[in-house]
């Protein structure tokens, strides 16, 4: 079995964590699959339910997928009282996914989930600050120290900042560690869009391309961020094989998530854990 990972205080059974907002709550995942992984990273929750953006919410391209889902999630008390002990009941650690419109959004929600039997969070930033006008966090170092500056007084443990592969990249990581994020997720999606050729007019816009199109410019974004930060680096971006995911821990990254994939084939976790069993051993 492939080995375990230390992510600073927090230890997985193996390094492959399922990505956010991929495998919505389990649902449609066999739960031999769900259990076997190092770590589930739920979808993004926010303090209140959202309903999402309309369809068309997922448009396919050559080599990636652009989605606009719109962080719809039920809220935080379903989550926390109906979804999460569902999901901790699985086996292995969960990691919960946050977002919020301000600081306090974010706290709120550290708070909350304190007592919950969580192994950590994951801070995506990727969204706009509304008291700063609606500017992403991603895109304000100053406000991604003070975010997670503010975190840990409210939350000692675990806790990753998922960064936007976009913006100023490298000072918001250097802000995030200096900050004390005990790790960085190296990156959420890229800015794209889609055109309905029929009608000329954007089939969906305001969306973010995931899967094998975004794997060599992730794999750079980790490879340079890996040798300005020392906390651990989780890569997410278009991996889709145990090749892909050798590729990144051979450039510094510890864990990795495999996200899109799993869209395309719910049984890609397990599959590309036993080639990278196979891997492993041979080297
Ligand atoms: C349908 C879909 C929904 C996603 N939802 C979230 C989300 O709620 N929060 C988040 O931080 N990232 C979200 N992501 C980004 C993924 O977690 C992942 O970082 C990204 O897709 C890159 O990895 P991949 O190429 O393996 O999919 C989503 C991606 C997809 C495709």
């Amino acid at each position: 079995m492939t080995n375990s990972v230390e992510l600073g205080e927090l230890k997985l059974p193996n390094p492959l964590m399922l990505a956010s907002g991929t495998w919505g709550f389990g649902e449609t995942l066999p739960r031999k699959i769900l259990s076997s992984v190092g770590a589930l990273v739920t979808k993004g929750l926010s303090l209140e339910p959202r309903t999402g953006n309309p369809p068309p919410r997922l448009s396919e391209t050559p080599c990636g997928l652009v989605n606009s889902i719109g962080l719809e999630n039920p809220g935080f008390e379903v989550f926390r009282n109906r979804i999460l002990p569902r999901l901790l009941a699985l086996g292995p650690p969960v990691i919960v996914n946050i977002f919020g419109e301000s600081e306090d959004d974010f706290f709120r929600l550290a708070e909350g989930l304190a007592e919950t039997g969580i192994a950590g969070l994951e801070v995506n930033i990727s969204c706009p600050n509304v008291k700063k006008g609606g500017i992403a966090f991603a895109r304000d170092p100053e406000g991604v120290f003070r975010l997670v500056r503010g975190l840990t007084s409210v939350w000692e443990r675990f806790f990753s900042v998922k960064l936007s592969p976009v913006g100023p990249v490298e000072e918001v990581a250097l802000a995030a560690e200096e900050a004390g994020a005990r790790a960085l997720t190296c990156a959420n999606t890229y800015p794209a869009m889609t055109v309905d050729l029929s009608r000329g007019t954007p089939r969906l816009h305001l969306g973010g391309l995931s899967g094998p199109a975004i794997k060599p410019l992730t794999l750079r974004l980790v490879y340079e961020l890996s040798r300005k930060v020392k906390i651990p680096i989780i890569a997410s971006g278009g991996i889709m094989s145990a090749r892909d995911a050798l590729e990144y821990l051979s450039v510094g990254a510890r864990a990795f998530q495999v996200g899109t994939a799993i869209l395309i084939d719910p049984e890609a976790p397990r599959n590309i854990l036993s080639e990278l069993d196979v891997a492993l051993k041979d080297r």
